[in-house]
C-alpha cells in the first residue's frame, strides 16, 4: 500500500462512508419522482425486485474486488487480471462519476437554495399552486441555481481536498438516525392529512398493469443509481477498507437502509400529493414542491422544515464526496499529495458541466432529445448505460477471470452456504439480465 494513501482503520468506517455514498439524492430526491412517473407501487414492486435480486449481489461483488485488489479502480482490473485493457472498466467509471456528479449538483444546489429561503422566510408554504410557482421560479433563474450548484461542488470540493470525509462520517453516525427520525416525523404527518390514503394506496399497491417496460428499465436504473452501483465507487471504498471488514454484512445493512429511505420518502410524499392535490408525474420538482405543504401542517414548521433540508443535504454531501473521491483516487494513483490538485480542477470541469445541466430546467429547456431534456438525458447516460455497462463488465471479471477459491476466501464467512447461488447470479445470471434489458431499452 501507498504511505500517502487513506485508508480506514476500522470496518465501521467503511459501513458509515459506503452507506453514506448510497443513501442520498437516489433515495429521497429520485425514488418519488420515478415511482410517480413510472406507476408508482408498480414500480416500487420492480425496484424492490430489482434492488434485492441485482443490486445486491452486485454490492457483494464489487466489495469483493475492492478487498482483493486493493488499488484504484483504474489499475485494479490489471492487477486481478493481468489483462490492462480491462481498466476500460474503471475509466467508464471515472466517466460515469464525472457526469453524475455534474447533474445531481443541480440538485445539490437547489437544496441549498431553499435552505438560504426558508432562513429567509421566503418560502411561501400556505397554497399548493404558489409552491410550484416558487419552485418554477428558482430553477428557471439561471444565476440563483449556477450559484446553488457552484456552492454545493464547492463544499464537497473542500471536504475532499482536506481529506476530511472521515470526520463527516463520523458524523454520520448521528446525522443519519436523525435524518431516519425526520423521515419518520414527515411520514406521520403526511399520513394524517384528509386525502392521505389515496396516496398511500398509489405508492404501496402494485399494480401490475402499471408496469411498463420503461418503468422496467427505470427500476433497474434506480437501483443501481442508489446503490451506487457500476461506476467502481464502491470498489473504491472497499479498497480502502481494513483487512476484517464484513463484506456482506456491510452491504446487507446498506440495502435495507436504501429500501427503508426510498419507502419513507414514497410514504412522505404521495399522501400529501393526494392530500393537497398536486400530480404525482410532476418529475423532478416533486420533493421540493410538495414538501412546503406539508411542513406548513406541522407546527415549528419552517424550523423542521430547515432541519430537514440541512439533513437532506448531509446526506447529499455524504454522496457527492464519494463521486468526487473516484476521481480524485483514480487520477492521483491514490497518491494523496496530488490530492488538492486533483480536486480543484475535477470540480471546476464538473461545475462546468452542470451549466447546461441546470438550464435544462430554464433557458435550455426547449432542447428536448433522446428520453427528454439535456438533464434527462444526462441521468439516462449514467443509471441506464454507463453504471449498467460498468457492472456487467465487473460481473465477466469476477465471474470469469477470477479464481473461484480466491473469490470465496474474500467473501468471508459463510454459514448459510451464500456463496455458489451469489457465484452462479455473478457468473451467469446477472449479466444476461443487464445485457437483456440494456438491448430492450435500444428497441
Ligand atoms: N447512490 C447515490 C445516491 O443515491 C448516488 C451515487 C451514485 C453516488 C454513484 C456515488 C456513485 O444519491
Amino acid at each position: 500500500m501507498m504511505k500517502n494513501q487513506s485508508q480506514w482503520k476500522t470496518s465501521t468506517g467503511f459501513i458509515l462512508a459506503s452507506a453514506g455514498s448510497a443513501i442520498g439524492l437516489g433515495a429521497m430526491w429520485k425514488f418519488p419522482y420515478m415511482a410517480g412517473v413510472y406507476g408508482g407501487g408498480a414500480f416500487l414492486l420492480l425496484f424492490l425486485i430489482f434492488t434485492l435480486l441485482v443490486g445486491l449481489p452486485l454490492l457483494i461483488m464489487e466489495f469483493t474486488v475492492g478487498k482483493m485488489g486493493r488499488t484504484y479502480t483504474t489499475k485494479i482490473y490489471e492487477k486481478l487480471t493481468a489483462r490492462k485493457w480491462l481498466n476500460i472498466i474503471g475509466w467508464n467509471g471515472n466517466l460515469a462519476v464525472f457526469i453524475l456528479f455534474a447533474f445531481y449538483s443541480v440538485i445539490g444546489g437547489w437544496i441549498i437554495i431553499y435552505l438560504f429561503k426558508v432562513l429567509m422566510q421566503l418560502v411561501t408554504f400556505n397554497d399548493s399552486a404558489l409552491s410550484k410557482i416558487n419552485f418554477d421560479q428558482i430553477i428557471t433563474n439561471p444565476w440563483l441555481t449556477i450559484v446553488g450548484q457552484g456552492i454545493f461542488i464547492l463544499l464537497t470540493m473542500i471536504i475532499v481536498m482536506l481529506g476530511v470525509e472521515q470526520g463527516l462520517e463520523k458524523a454520520s453516525k448521528f446525522m443519519m438516525p436523525l435524518l431516519f427520525i425526520c423521515l419518520i416525523i414527515i411520514v406521520i404527518k403526511s399520513l394524517s392529512l384528509d386525502g392521505a390514503m389515496a396516496g398511500v394506496r398509489y405508492i404501496l399497491e402494485p399494480r401490475l398493469d402499471d408496469i411498463s417496460v420503461k418503468g422496467i428499465l427505470f427500476a433497474l436504473g434506480q437501483s443501481f443509481f442508489t446503490l451506487s452501483l457500476g461506476t467502481t465507487g464502491m470498489i473504491t471504498y472497499a479498497s480502502y477498507a481494513s483487512k476484517e471488514m464484513t463484506i456482506k454484512t456491510s452491504a446487507i445493512s446498506i440495502v435495507i437502509m436504501n429500501i427503508l429511505v426510498s419507502v419513507l420518502a414514497g410514504l412522505a410524499i404521495f399522501p400529501a400529493i393526494s392530500a393537497f392535490g398536486y400530480k404525482p408525474t410532476e418529475g423532478p420538482g416533486l420533493l421540493f414542491k410538495v414538501l412546503p405543504s406539508v411542513f406548513e401542517q406541522m407546527s415549528f414548521g419552517t424550523l423542521s422544515y430547515f432541519v430537514f433540508l440541512i439533513l437532506f443535504l448531509f446526506a447529499a454531501l455524504t454522496s457527492s464526496i464519494s463521486l468526487l473521491e473516484l476521481n480524485v483516487s483514480n487520477f492521483t494513483k491514490n497518491d494523496n499529495t496530488k490530492r488538492k490538485k486533483v480536486a480543484v480542477i475535477g470540480s471546476i470541469l464538473v461545475f462546468l458541466l452542470s451549466i447546461p445541466a441546470t438550464l435544462s430546467f430554464g433557458s435550455l429547456s426547449h432542447i428536448q432529445f433522446g428520453v427528454g431534456s439535456i438533464f434527462d438525458n444526462m441521468d439516462f447516460l449514467v443509471s441506464n448505460i454507463l453504471m449498467p455497462l460498468g457492472a456487467l463488465g465487473t460481473t465477466l471479471v469476477v465471474g470469469h477471470l477470477l479464481k473461484i477459491e480466491e473469490l470465496k476466501a474474500h467473501f468471508g464467512r459463510d454459514k448459510f452456504k451464500l456463496f455458489i447461488p451469489w457465484y452462479l447470479l455473478i457468473k451467469f445470471v446477472l449479466p444476461v439480465v443487464i445485457v437483456v434489458i440494456f438491448i430492450v431499452q435500444f428497441i
